[in-house]
């Protein structure tokens, strides 16, 4: 394939992967699910699962994407494996569920923009999430959202995907960090720092069940991992390129992002509300945020900043979730690049109309990524790369690694045993708690 893309810099496949990475997941649930799992201590169990498992299952998938140079269900067929191909299928299915309602979520963050302008939210925080999240204005703006994420993919990889988060990466670093340092100075914002740093021990041995799943499943969210976005991406890479240096840069610079939104986030609720609120639901970031600013001198543009980080990171993943399907398509039919991104992206965009009419509906599509989808495509990715592919892969790791070939050693055996035993217990619990939500068990039986 002579004709396909390749990033023109290391940096600026870096720079993909780490917008792909940075997205809702840090700013948006990251700090809410950190407060409504106990604080510091859902903090630990989440650092562990990032390191220990997110950071080898992206270089499996690194492996595979740069070894096939295909998209991640013909990638599988290319290295040989055709049969695997349904691991990719997966991920496609994944990206296209996921992207359905991410841009609801994302039109959310335009209304938001809008009302930071307009002062809209400072009244009644609550009426105005109403008035937005569910309904005409909120198809509207997930039909917005998906237009901008449209746009970019249709550009292509270079002028599209890496002009783009080129540009947005850096800003949101910017942006946060100013943001982190002018809510420092707010009175109580030491409680808040309290609250998120020092872990309880006590509540992680009390409540395993309830930390463990979703901070595993939040690692893999974060990282990007199991939607085939990270093979669609390391597939654009050359090979002497170290694959564990760019992923180490990866897992590091998006964990800073998500601890920094954490940083914004809790000095700003204990300052103006006195505690966290306890529930994580999808609007609590949207509701208990706007509330806040709505009470400090110079909110507005607090919120104005906050949300147009928001935006940003939020197309930047977007448009990761849009090329993995438009990758597939293009390379399979030979179809133009511009056409495949705007037919898919409108499908997806229809999928994700009923998310924007139905709060409920958004859960529901949620929940099946989180609790199955994902760990499911992950387990399968983990243990294709274990088992079934050959030396090949292990090998691929150490082209233009200066990280040794006892690194590769470790890692195969860690993708062998410890990766698929931690996610396939995530997935039972993650099923468990499906069925529990639907009424088909009455309640969990594992670890109840
Ligand atoms: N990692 C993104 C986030 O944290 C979401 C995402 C998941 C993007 C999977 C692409 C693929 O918001």
């Amino acid at each position: 394939m002579s004709d396909r893309e390749t990033w023109t810099s290391r940096v600026g496949f870096i720079l993909a992967a780490v917008g792909s990475a940075v997205g809702l997941g840090n700013i948006w649930s990251f700090p809410f699910q950190t407060a409504s799992n106990g604080g510091a201590a859902f903090l630990v169990v989440y650092l562990c699962a990032v390191f220990l498992l997110g950071f080898p299952v992206m270089l499996g998938e690194f492996v595979i994407g740069r070894r096939s140079e295909r998209n991640a269900v013909e990638a599988f067929r290319s290295l040989g494996f055709g049969e695997w191909s349904v691991v990719g299928g997966l991920a496609v299915v994944s990206s296209f569920v996921t992207l359905a309602f991410y841009s609801v979520v994302g039109g959310w963050v335009l209304s938001y923009i809008v009302g930071s302008v307009t002062g809209g939210y400072l009244g009644d925080a609550g009426a105005y999430f109403g008035a937005v999240s569910a309904g005409p204005i909120a198809v509207g703006a997930h039909a917005a959202f998906m237009a901008l994420t449209i746009g970019i993919v249709a550009l292509g990889v270079t002028d599209g995907i890496e002009r783009a988060t080129k540009l947005m990466v850096p800003a949101i670093f910017v942006l946060m960090g100013g943001l982190a340092v002018w809510v420092s100075t707010f009175e109580g914002a030491a409680a808040g720092y309290a609250y998120y740093l020092s872990p309880d021990v006590g509540v992680i041995a009390d409540n395993i069940a309830g930390i463990v799943p979703p901070a595993v499943g939040q690692a893999f969210f974060t990282l990007s991992l199991g939607f085939g976005v990270m093979i669609a991406y390391s597939s654009y890479l050359g090979r002497d390129d170290s694959l564990p240096a760019d992923g180490s840069a990866i897992v590091v610079v998006n964990t800073l992002v998500a601890l920094i939104a954490g940083f914004v986030v809790f000095p700003v609720l204990f300052a103006i509300e006195g505690s966290v609120p306890d529930s994580g639901g999808a609007g609590t970031a949207f509701t208990a945020l706007a509330g806040a600013f709505s009470q400090i001198p110079g909110g507005q543009l607090i919120g104005l900043g906050f949300f147009v980080v928001l935006l940003f990171a939020a197309l930047s993943s977007s448009i990761s979730l849009l090329e993995v399907p438009t990758a597939f398509v293009a390379d399979r039919t030979g179809y133009d690049r511009t056409a495949t991104a705007v037919g898919l992206g409108a499908f997806v965009a229809l999928a994700g109309v009923p998310t924007a009419l139905d709060t409920g509906i958004l859960g529901w599509y949620n929940d099946i990524v989180f609790e199955l989808l994902l760990p499911l495509a992950v387990l399968s990715l983990s243990l294709f790369v274990g088992w079934v592919a050959d030396d090949q892969l292990a090998v691929e790791l150490n082209l233009g690694s200066s990280f040794g070939s006892g690194f590769s050693t470790v890692w195969l055996w860690w993708i062998r045993i410890v990766i698929p035993v931690a996610i396939g217990g995530t997935l039972l619990l993650g099923i468990q708690s499906l069925l529990v939500k639907a009424g088909i068990l009455a309640a969990p039986i594992v670890l109840g």
